[in-house]
């Protein structure tokens, strides 16, 4: 439970820090960085939920829901870095820019969090 909160503590701080070190233009338009950066996330997702289940079910495909944002972060800047070896997700990790990862990173791991108290 603690180390839980703890956890969302630490993210959203991270989430915070890169937000403002690099969109200081998202933070003035937005009055709540989180639920926009998450509705963002929200909208993305449709390009990927078409493969990844939101349910979080693994099919052939693994599962992308709840993970921690810097995992799911470092996952997607390797495929775009060409570090991983996956020609669709690279692809598709190519087309997405600093913040859109961010976004997407929260929205899933918000998503996976919504199932656990359920
Ligand atoms: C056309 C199907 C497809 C779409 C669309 C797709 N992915 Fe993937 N994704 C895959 C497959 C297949 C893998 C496993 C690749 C591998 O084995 O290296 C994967 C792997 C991943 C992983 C690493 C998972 C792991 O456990 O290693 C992440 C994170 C990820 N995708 C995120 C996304 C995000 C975010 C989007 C939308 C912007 C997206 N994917 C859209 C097919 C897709």
């Amino acid at each position: 439970m603690s180390e839980g909160l703890g956890l969302l503590v630490r993210l959203f701080g991270f989430l915070l820090v890169t937000v403002f070190a690099g969109h200081s233009a998202l933070a003035d338009t937005h009055p709540t960085l989180e639920a926009a950066d998450i509705e963002l996330g929200e909208y993305l997702s449709s390009g990927c939920t078409s493969c990844h289940l939101i349910s979080g079910e693994q099919s052939n495909i693994p599962s992308i829901v709840g993970w921690e944002l810097e995992g799911f972060i470092y996952v997607l800047e390797a495929y775009r870095s060409g570090e991983l070896e996956n020609e669709v997700m690279q692809n598709i990790a190519l087309s997405l820019d600093d913040e859109e990862i961010l976004s997407l990173a929260a929205y899933f791991f918000t998503v996976g969090r919504d199932q656990e108290t359920e």
